[in-house]
C-alpha cells in the first residue's frame, strides 16, 4: 500500500496521524523543489476590453454560437486584471512561494506584430511587483492559446510567418521581464491548440482540417525554437523550456489492432512533440500514418526546434486508452472519474515520467499542471472538497514515486489557483483551490486550498 492509499484507507486518522502523513509525503522531494499554483491570462483577468487589450481567437470564438457550453466568455472572468492584489495575498496566505502565469499576448501587442501596448505591459509590471513583494518566483508562459485576433484573419498558426511575430513578441517579453522570471515557458500544449484548435474545431481558432492541425502544430514548434534561439541570443538570463500535455495511452485490449492503436496515439500525442525537440526529427510512424496530411518541413526547421532546454514542463490530468475502431481515445470511466469525465488514475502520471525518462535525455522536469474539476459549493462559508484534495494527493504520491525512480522532478503546479474560465466549458467546471462566486467576484478558500497550505507547511 502506498502512502496516499494508506491515507484514504485509514479513515479514522487523527490529525496527528495525518499530519505525520503529510510530513511523510512532503520528504519524499527534495528540499529545493518548487511547488506553486497556475493559472493563464484569458482564463482569470477578464478586463477583456480594456486599456487597449484587442481580442483574440478566444474572444472572437465566444461570440460563435453554441461554442461555449454555457454561452459564456472571458469578457470579465474572475476579474484578476482589478483583483490580482487581493488573489497574491491569498497566495501568499497558503504559503505557496511560486506562482504560474500566463501572458495575453493582445493585451501587450494588439494586433501581434508592430506597436506594443504600454498599458499592457504595465498590468504584468504591477503583478511581478506584487510577486515580488510577497516572495513568490514568477513562471510565465508566453503562449496559452490566445493569438491576437488580427493574426488570425492573416492566417494564424497556420501561416508560418506567425512563428516570426510570436518570436518578436517572445524578444519583447523577454527584454522587460527576463530578468525577473523563475522560468519562461514559449507554449501551452501545442497538441490543444493544433487539435483542439483545427482538427476537432472544439476550441478557437474552430478549424477541422487535420492537415492544417498538423501544419499548426509544426508552426508552433517552430517559433518555440525561434523564440528560444533569439532569447539565449539576447542574453535572456530565464530558464527557457515549453509545456507539453502528456498522457500514457494503454490499449483497451491486448489485441494486436488496440496495441497498433495505441502506438499510434502516443506518436500523435507524445513523440510528434518529443523526438522534433529532443531529437530533431519526427516519427517515421506518425509520418507515414499522416501521408498527405504531414506538414510541410522547410530545410533546417527541425534544427531550429531541436534548441537546448532548460527545463520541461509536463501537464497532467489523466491517462488514455485507444480502442480500435474509436476515432477519438478517450479516458475510460471504470475507475473514479473527475466533473471533466477524466478517469483519476494517478498511477498513469509515474508511468509516464518513467518512461520519457527512459526514452529521452530529459532536461529537468516540472509538472505545469495538475488537478481536477469538481462540483462544489460553499456550505456557510466552508467548500469541502476533499475529491480534490485526495486527487492531489495521490499524483503528488504518483510524482514521488517518479523521484524515486530517477526521473529529475523539480517542481509541480497545480491547476487551478481559482475556478475560471474553462474553455468550451465555460464557467461549467471548477478546477480552483479557491472557488469563485461569479455574481460577487468573492473569493472561498476551498478546504484543498488549505489542505495545499498544511502539505507545504510539513516540509
Ligand atoms: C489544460 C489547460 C488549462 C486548463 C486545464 C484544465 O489543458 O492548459 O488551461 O484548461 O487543462
Amino acid at each position: 500500500m502506498n502512502h496516499s492509499e494508506a491515507l484514504q484507507a485509514d479513515t479514522s486518522n487523527s490529525d496527528a496521524q495525518r499530519s505525520l502523513l503529510l510530513k511523510r509525503l512532503a520528504q519524499r522531494f527534495p528540499a529545493d523543489f518548487v511547488w506553486g499554483v497556475a493559472t493563464s491570462a484569458y482564463q482569470i483577468e477578464g478586463a477583456a476590453h480594456e486599456d487597449g487589450r484587442a481580442d483574440s481567437i478566444w474572444d472572437e470564438f465566444c461570440r460563435r454560437p453554441g461554442a461555449i457550453r454555457d454561452g459564456s466568455n472571458g469578457d470579465r472572468a474572475c476579474d484578476h486584471y482589478h483583483r490580482f492584489e487581493a488573489d497574491l495575498d491569498l497566495v501568499a496566505s497558503l504559503g505557496i512561494t511560486s506562482y504560474r502565469f500566463s501572458i495575453s499576448w493582445p493585451r501587450v501587442q494588439p494586433l501581434g506584430r508592430g506597436a506594443w501596448n504600454q498599458a499592457g505591459f504595465a498590468f504584468y509590471e504591477r503583478l511581478l511587483a506584487g510577486l515580488q513583494r510577497r516572495g513568490i518566483a514568477a513562471h510565465i508562459t508566453l503562449y496559452h492559446w490566445d493569438l491576437p485576433l488580427a493574426l488570425q484573419t492573416q492566417g494564424g498558426w497556420a501561416n508560418r510567418a506567425t512563428a516570426e511575430a510570436f518570436r518578436d513578441y517572445a524578444l519583447e517579453v523577454a527584454r522587460r521581464f527576463g530578468d525577473r522570471a523563475a522560468s519562461i515557458a514559449t507554449h501551452n500544449e501545442p497538441w490543444v491548440v493544433a487539435i483542439l484548435g483545427h482538427e476537432l474545431g472544439t476550441f478557437a481558432p474552430g478549424e477541422k482540417s487535420r492537415r492544417v492541425a498538423m501544419q499548426v502544430a509544426h508552426h508552433l514548434l517552430l517559433s518555440h525554437g525561434l523564440a528560444v534561439q533569439a532569447l539565449r541570443s539576447a542574453g535572456c538570463k530565464a530558464p527557457l523550456g515549453i509545456v507539453l500535455n502528456q498522457a500514457p495511452i494503454y490499449p483497451a485490449t491486448e489485441s494486436e489492432s488496440d496495441r497498433f492503436k495505441a502506438r499510434l496515439e502516443d506518436g500523435l500525442l507524445v513523440r510528434w512533440y518529443m523526438d522534433p525537440l529532443l531529437f530533431g526529427r519526427y516519427p517515421e510512424d506518425v509520418l507515414a500514418h499522416l501521408g498527405d496530411d504531414a506538414p510541410a518541413v522547410a530545410d533546417g526547421d527541425l534544427d531550429i526546434i531541436c534548441q537546448p532546454l532548460d527545463f520541461l514542463g509536463i501537464n497532467y490530468y489523466t491517462r488514455n486508452v485507444a480502442v480500435t475502431g474509436q476515432e477519438k481515445v478517450e479516458s475510460r470511466p471504470s475507475r473514479p472519474v473527475t466533473d471533466m469525465g477524466w478517469e483519476v488514475f494517478p498511477g498513469g502520471l509515474s508511468e509516464l515520467l518513467s518512461r520519457l525518462h527512459r526514452d529521452y535525455p530529459l532536461p529537468p522536469v516540472y509538472i505545469m499542471e495538475n488537478g481536477a474539476a469538481y462540483k462544489d459549493h460553499p456550505v456557510g462559508g466552508r467548500v469541502v472538497d476533499s475529491e480534490r484534495i485526495s486527487y492531489l494527493e495521490s499524483h503528488i504520491g504518483a510524482l514521488a514515486d517518479a523521484v524515486d525512480y530517477g526521473v529529475e522532478v523539480h517542481g509541480y503546479f497545480v491547476w487551478s489557483l481559482l475556478d475560471n474560465f474553462e474553455w468550451a466549458d465555460g464557467y461549467s467546471k471548477r478546477f480552483g483551490i479557491i472557488y469563485v462566486d461569479y455574481e460577487t467576484e468573492g473569493r472561498t478558500v476551498k478546504d484543498s486550498g488549505f489542505w495545499y497550505r498544511d502539505f507545504l507547511r510539513s516540509r
